[in-house]
């Protein structure tokens, strides 16, 4: 039997967890290998520790792929779970590294990113490109540290090209939690990016939890974003429910009460945001149907503006 290869790119809390989980059933079964691929020429070898659900803590010592790996030609499939900003960059160096047939998962918050990987993946037409969403919990508490902290759903659908391989959408599922296959995923990913859309930009604006978003003096401000985001995705031809959208954002605010939402840790440690994959991608979609989203628009000054004030604050 030969060994499918799977490699994952982006050592934050998601990825190093997606590796764990596929690690966990790798490990079970000799078809399957994974890989962490890393930003240095060659390969090394890492330690990593995985504390699952359960608190059982696991040191794992993992491969991690250089990026002048010839292995990098091995492999069957690319989990890419950077932040939205760095996806295009790492598209146009990985892609002519790997495997004529490697398909590719995209993971991470916002929308965007789906436009120009399939324009990249036009001159590889023997690849593929499924999207991903989840709101599995994870935290990293050092470099090669992550805690798997609540299981929720993963969403992956196909996008362009080839379809994934059978045998590796069976080793996804049985890897990772409440996964589902999704055949409209673009309609997922709006409904996902509307939870973004309403709670990152307020909680890092308001430097809030994600549970202080409950109250009151909320309440208007995420209306008129849910309501800018459905008018919105409408347009782009999705048709999502302004009650149930509504009633979702509030679902996750109530089950993530206590988080710090992802926006609001990266203006907290003066890195970049996702907002223009955010508040930005809606912005960008309302400008091309000639849509008024002045919630979203001022969501995405604000926060820019917190980044430049951040900026400056570090110089
Ligand atoms: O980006 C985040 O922080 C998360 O996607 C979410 C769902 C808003 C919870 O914090």
């Amino acid at each position: 039997m030969t060994t499918q290869k799977i490699g994952v790119i982006g050592a934050g809390a998601i990825g190093q967890l997606m590796f764990n989980l596929i690690a966990t059933q790798a490990n079970s079964q000799t078809s399957t290998a994974v890989y962490l691929i890393g930003r240095e020429p060659s390969s090394h070898s890492n330690t990593l520790q995985f504390t699952d659900l359960s608190q059982s803590r696991l040191n794992r010592t993992v491969t991690v792929l250089g990026q002048n790996s010839s292995e990098l030609t091995e492999l069957d499939l690319v989990i890419i779970c950077v932040k939205a900003y760095q996806v295009n960059n790492l598209l146009c160096d990985l892609l002519p590294k790997l495997a004529c047939h490697c398909h590719i998962i995209l993971l991470h918050n916002g929308m965007g990113t789906h436009l120009n990987a399939a324009k990249h993946l036009c001159g590889y037409p023997k690849m593929g490109l499924s999207l991903a969403t989840t709101s599995q919990g994870a935290l990293r508490n050092a470099q090669w540290q992550v805690t798997h902290t609540g299981n929720g759903q993963t969403t992956i659908g196909h996008y362009t090209g080839q379809k994934l391989a059978n045998s590796l959408i069976d080793c996804l599922s049985q890897a990772i939690p409440e996964l589902l296959w999704h055949t409209e995923i673009i309609t997922a990913l709006w409904q996902k990016l509307i939870i973004n859309c309403a709670i990152n930009p307020l909680t890092a604006i308001f430097a809030c939890k994600n549970g202080q978003l409950a109250e009151d003096r909320f309440a208007k401000h995420i209306n008129m974003i849910v309501k800018e985001c459905i008018e919105v995705a409408k347009a782009d031809g999705i048709s999502l429910s302004l009650p149930a959208s509504i009633e979702m954002v509030y679902k996750v605010i109530t089950l993530t009460a206590n988080n710090i939402s992802s926006m609001y840790q990266d203006i907290l440690q003066q890195r970049k945001t996702e907002i223009d994959y955010i508040s930005g991608y809606v912005v960008e979609r309302a400008a091309q149907h000639q849509i008024a989203v002045p919630a979203n628009v001022n969501n995405q000054q604000s926060i820019k503006a917190l980044e430049i004030a951040n900026r400056s604050n570090a110089t």
